[in-house]
């Protein structure tokens, strides 16, 4: 493990929890993302579906209305708290960070938004494996992130040896975040290396929706 990278991930962690509060004033504030979310019937959900790193709940409450079932996994406390007021009592939500935490059974749907961006470069083909193992055979990754366009709204850290952004919080402190705008044809042939059946696109101007079908084991 690089220690510099661990510090980095605690940072963002703590940002995500510091941030839970205010977090939905970007869904309020940023049209593009309404647009994205109110297209998400577009998207191929079913089954038992896991959501990777669900934040206040934005996309929960509409994966919960697609699910069989719905499990839902990130590390804040603060943003399980708000998540869990969105939807029914019967999803489940579990405080875990996603690169050590493993399920105990396979899903038809593995869901996230705005996660991708947030893993270091060096960590996503064990991402991708760790996904693929999460996933049953007919299974599919439906993924949604930022794409380069969205760069411009950044404090884009330079110097680091991981990919980083600074983000304020209204009390004026700072805290570096991951963040990796990954452009829709490198993605797609990034995945293809590691054996997926994907298509990424742009969406929105600064978004990439992908779907993504396990390398056949
Ligand atoms: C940009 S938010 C995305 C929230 C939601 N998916 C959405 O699109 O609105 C990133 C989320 O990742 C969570 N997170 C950050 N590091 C994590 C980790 N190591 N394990 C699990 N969740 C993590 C944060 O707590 C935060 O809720």
């Amino acid at each position: 493990m690089d220690p510099s990278e661990e510090a980095l991930l605690a940072e963002q962690r703590a940002f995500y929890r510091a941030f839970a509060e205010e977090y939905d004033h970007v869904y309020a504030v940023r049209g593009s993302l309404r647009r994205l979310i109110e297209r998400f019937d577009e998207l191929p959900i079913g089954g038992d579906v896991l959501e990777l790193a669900c934040g206040t709940g934005q996309w929960t409450r509409r994966l919960a209305a697609k699910a069989r079932s719905l499990t839902a996994v990130d590390a804040a406390a603060e943003m399980l708290e708000i998540a869990r007021s969105r939807v029914g009592p019967d999803v489940e939500f579990v405080q875990a960070d996603i690169f050590s935490w493993r399920p105990e059974k396979r899903y038809d749907t593995v869901f996230f938004s705005a996660w991708l961006s947030h893993i270091p470069p060096a960590r996503l083909p064990a991402f991708w494996r760790s996904v693929a193992a999460m996933l049953t055979p007919d299974g599919r990754a439906v993924f949604i992130d930022e794409n380069p366009r969205a760069s411009a709204t950044e404090t884009v850290l330079t110097g680091e040896a991981t990919p980083a952004v600074l983000r304020r919080l209204p009390d004026g402190s700072a805290y570096r975040v991951v963040k990796v705008f990954h452009d829709a044809d490198a993605l797609a042939a990034m995945l293809a290396a590691e054996g997926w059946t994907a298509s990424v696109r742009e969406a929105e101007q600064e978004f990439i929706i992908g779907v993504a079908h396990p390398p056949t084991p």
